[in-house]
């Protein structure tokens, strides 16, 4: 499993018509897309998903701006995927992000970053079942072997 993780591309992307530019990005960086939908996130969906940042103060303009419009989560494959793709999207703060980042690149803000990645193995395990359902990773990629 260390070679997935799981992106999200978040409602400003959307809102910009970034979709294309940023999964051309991905795929140049070298990573395989198992699987990826258009989903718009209800409050109670982004409150679990973002669960671990409940007591952050940014937390309620968090959820108001995930639930603004439709996401687009992404399952990815590479080698040491998680660290690469942290690599490749930069750091939260766009203003901090290395140039060439995705989110140096297209991202206006620390909360409005364009992109999600998963921030361990652990999580991108945990985040890809939040997305997706074992049958629709099986049909891609012999999830389950
Ligand atoms: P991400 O790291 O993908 O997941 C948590 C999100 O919370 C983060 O992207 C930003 O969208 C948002 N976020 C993190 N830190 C802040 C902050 N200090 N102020 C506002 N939003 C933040």
């Amino acid at each position: 499993m260390s070679n997935k993780t799981l992106a999200i591309l978040k409602p400003d992307c959307i809102r910009k018509n970034l979709i294309g530019k940023v999964i051309s990005h991905i795929q140049e960086a070298g990573f395989k897309i198992l699987a990826m939908k258009m989903v718009k996130l209800t409050p109670d969906a982004a409150k679990g998903f973002y669960e671990v940042h409940k007591d952050r103060p940014f937390f309620n303009d968090l959820i108001t701006y995930m639930t603004s419009g439709p996401c687009v989560p992404i399952v990815l494959e590479k080698d040491n995927a998680v660290e690469e793709f942290r690599k490749l999207i930069g750091a939260t703060d766009p203003a901090k992000a290395e140039e060439g980042t995705i989110r140096k690149l297209y991202a206006d803000n620390i909360q409005e970053n364009i992109i999600h990645g998963s921030d361990s193995n652990e999580n991108a395990i945990k985040e890809i079942a939040y997305f997706f359902s074992r049958k629709e990773l099986i049909e891609i990629n012999g999830w389950n072997n």
